[in-house]
């Protein structure tokens, strides 16, 4: 039987705000009328690209023969590195990412030409008929590898506190080791796709499924040499972008942007769902090198972390992501002493970058992976030792980097959760199970989630928008942000309703264009409805307050006396239709279109001490994950899950609890199904669905309980909400450490498994066998990976 329940502790629509109202486009997303890129009905004169990539993890080019591709039929033109007018870079910060690799190729595939030709097909076909000769260099596929070779991307980033040496050295108890998370394709359901059209006197117009059209307005004027106010770019929606059309939304754009440009034609550029897993760049997975000291009660005393990633050939957002995983190394625990170093690893593969969480669920996950084995070292529950580390309030509640938590709910948080899921009543139930079970072994596990909110680098941390009020009262709204299917351009809407006292449907928000709000932000770190949700409520406020001027010196009363709820205006006794008022102000005169803005206050960082206060407030949740794994084969099962997360005084707990099942499964994809797999010589083997598995329908627990914990946001941010995007992706972690408890019950919860993610059947199965023979004293060596 399934049982799911989605209690949010908010009634039935009430007003356009903290209310369930459906996505903005789900009447449009279930018939299939909902217009991505590639739907848009073509222009005329369109022509197909496609990509030609290097078969080689590390080479120089040294013969390329195009005349096969340029012979194919259907081809129109082949361009090469060399045809790029301007500079031959997309990268979004260091200057390292070509668009088209010219004499030296870094990963297996690699783009190195681009073919126009009249149908998709045929441009795909022709792709492949290229002879490349080939000079193979040494190539690195590995963090570990990239660490004995100091093959970095970036300088490495260093955060200390106290004196973590002397601690350790003082710690009653130590463990050292190592552990290691992988990576995670993005698997948008739209894949990479850019469409341009050139228009008059050297102008283009760019459709791009992307999370930052500023950005892609940027890379393309420099591929181009054109100045910002010559190219517009649209993104109505993305088919999903979960990070991954951030920044490497730019090599597409820039390819589309150079053959429409030099062809002056409409081109097209949609990739192919294994070109797309093969070109672009995934979640950073990670190398932990740790030495941990602890207490008899196992509070940790110091942490001395190394964690090195898979960067890739190039920096890409591997800087912002090393610098989020260091910020959440803490997740919700108080640590004294710390060195913390994060290595961005070179490695001859995809140019990895966003991801949602952003490097955040890597950093937390090492500590949860040491709570978990120092429990074990003293045979405690691990979610006594979990809330013994817990920071305090007034006290042990500085974080590494400077900042003080201020807001922490999660002792409350996770009581709550703890009463709710019976979490206490389960272990014991887990305990009887197993005791009875030899082969099939249950395992329980409960872990929380602090998540800092805002861009580190604080200049992101601004938004505009553009509202126009029409005379027969419907309103428009614009923003920076894009929409990805997490419904902010919803969120953006109630806002504006809730502002002007008018019903949802009066609202509509429309697609995200670098004509309308200039020099935006990404749609990242969660901050999307915070800052546009600001921005467009700052634009409806100054409607309303011209509006209610107008009102007042027309009917009587103080403008602030006007009140605006139910459509309707109520102005010194008279009760006016909006949609009335409106038409009567234009008639005055009134201006009844505003921008507005926004810039999140109180933020500060330092980038070279790591210190600062880089998030305007944290977001809290936490899950318990109950699982059985069969100990002969690996395989298992996510029996019931139990997630509470704050978002808030949420805008709309529909999509808000959306957002938290789609995290969390997400983040449960990540660290049990899905596996990259590279072949020794760099080429990626897992690029499409037959060989790479996302959680489907039946991944789905048969029990699933979610609930928002009703928390006002003692920050004034949009309507007291919290960003919800990504922090509930770590909730997942719940499921890795059930399965980790299910192994460590075959040693009866004295040893801890050496379990890696992604904890796929083999990586259990090794996980099993060193924990029925375990090696060495207990504890000390044994926690490193068995492979
Ligand atoms: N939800 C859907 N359906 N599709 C997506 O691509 N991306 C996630 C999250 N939720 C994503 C999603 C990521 S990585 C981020 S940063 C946030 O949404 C961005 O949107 P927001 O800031 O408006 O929450
Ligand atoms: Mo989300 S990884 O910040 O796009």
């Amino acid at each position: 039987m399934t049982t799911h329940s989605h209690s949010t502790g908010h009634q039935a629509p009430a007003g356009a705000a903290h209310a369930p109202h459906p996505h903005e486009s789900a009447h449009l997303h279930v018939a299939g009328e909902a217009t991505y890129v590639d739907d848009m009905p073509p222009l005329a004169g369109t022509l197909h690209a496609a990509l030609g990539l290097s078969e080689r993890a590390h080479a120089e080019i040294t013969a390329l023969d195009l005349s096969a591709v340029r012979a194919s039929p259907g081809v129109v033109a082949v361009l090469t590195a060399a045809d790029i007018p301007g500079e031959n870079n997309c990268g979004p910060i260091v200057h390292d990412d070509p668009i088209l690799a010219a004499e030296h190729v870094q990963y297996c595939g690699q783009p190195i030409f681009a073919v126009l030709a009249e149908s998709h097909d045929a441009a795909r076909r022709a792709a492949r008929r290229a002879s490349v000769d080939y000079a193979d260099l040494p190539a690195v596929l590995t963090p570990e590898a990239a660490k004995r070779q100091q093959a970095y991307v970036l300088p490495p980033m260093h955060l200390k506190r106290g004196d973590a040496p002397r601690a350790l050295a003082g710690a009653p108890r130590r463990l050292a080791g190592e552990f290691r998370v992988g990576g995670q394709e993005h698997f948008y359901l739209e894949g990479q796709v850019a469409y341009v059209a050139p228009r008059e006197d050297d102008t283009l117009q760019v459709w791009c499924s992307t999370q930052h059209p500023t950005e892609m307005q940027r890379v393309v004027c420099h591929a181009l040499n054109l100045r910002s106010h010559r190219v517009v770019v649209e993104t109505r929606r993305m088919g999903g972008g979960f990070g991954g059309k951030e920044s490497q939304s730019a090599l597409f754009a820039c390819v589309a942007a150079v053959a429409a440009h030099r062809l002056r034609r409409p081109v097209k550029l949609r990739l192919d769902r294994d070109d797309d897993f093969l070109i672009s760049g995934k979640r950073h997975g990670f190398h932990y090198a740790y030495d941990v000291g602890f207490d008899d009660d196992g509070r940790v005393r110091a942490l001395k972390l190394e964690m090195t990633s898979r960067a890739g050939f190039s920096a890409d957002l591997s800087a912002p992501v090393a610098t989020r995983a260091v910020c959440h190394v803490d997740n919700a625990y108080y640590l004294s002493d710390v060195d913390i170093q994060a290595l961005s690893g070179k490695t001859n593969t995809q140019s990895n970058t966003a991801f949602r969480g952003f490097g955040g669920p890597q950093g937390a996950i090492v500590t949860e992976y040491l709570l978990d084995t120092i429990a074990r070292e003293l045979g405690q529950d691990p979610l006594a030792v979990r809330k013994r580390n817990f920071y305090g309030r007034g006290e042990r509640d500085l974080t590494p980097y400077g900042q003080t938590v201020e807001d922490n709910v999660l002792p409350e948080l996770v009581d709550e959760l703890e009463a709710s899921s019976g979490y206490w009543r389960r272990r014991e139930a887990v305990r009887a199970f197993n005791a009875d079970s030899p082969v099939l072994k249950k395992g329980l596990a409960l872990t929380p989630v602090k998540f800092g909110i805002s861009f580190n680098v604080a200049h992101y941390n601004q938004a505009g928008a553009l509202v126009h009020v029409y005379t027969d009262g419907s309103v428009l709204v614009n923003h920076g942000g894009t929409e990805m299917g997490q419904g902010l351009n919803t969120k953006v809407a109630q806002v504006v309703a809730h502002e002007l006292g008018i019903g949802l449907h009066q609202v509509r928000a429309t697609a995200t264009d670098t004509s309308k709000v200039a020099n935006t932000s990404a749609t990242a770190a969660s901050t999307g409805a915070d800052l546009n949700g600001k921005a467009a409520e700052d634009a409806a406020r100054r409607i309303r307050t011209r509006l209610a001027a107008f009102a007042a010196a027309r009917f009587g009363g103080s403008p602030e006396a006007v009140e605006f709820a139910d459509d309707t205006v109520r102005v010194h006794g008279n009760a006016i239709a909006f949609a009335e008022l409106a038409s009567q102000a234009y008639q005055a005169r009134v201006q009844l279109w505003s921008d507005g803005f926004y810039a999140t206050p109180k933020l500060h960082w330092d980038r070279l001490s790591m210190t600062g206060r880089p998030f305007y407030y944290f977001a809290y949740g936490a899950a318990v994950s109950e699982v059985v794994v069969d100990t002969l084969t690996g395989e298992w099962k996510l029996l019931q899950a139990d997630l509470l997360h704050d978002a808030g005084d949420s805008i709309n707990p529909a999509i808000d609890i959306g957002q938290v099942e789609g995290a969390f499964l997400q983040g449960m994809g990540w660290l049990t199904l899905e596996e990259l797999w590279w072949n020794p010589d760099g080429r990626l083997m897992t690029h499409a669905p037959s060989t790479y598995k996302i959680p489907a329908t039946n991944d789905c627990p048969p029990v699933l309980h979610t609930r928002l914990f009703d928390n006002r946001n003692r920050e004034p941010t949009i309507l007291r909400s919290k960003a919800v995007g990504e922090p509930p992706l770590l909730l997942a972690f719940s499921v890795f450490f059930a399965i980790r408890d299910a192994v460590a019950s075959l040693a009866d919860h004295r040893v801890a498994p050496p379990l890696v993610a992604p904890a796929t059947p083999e990586a259990i199965m090794r996980a099993v066998t060193a924990t029925r023979s375990p090696r060495g004293v207990p504890g000390e060596g044994r926690t490193a990976p068995a492979k």
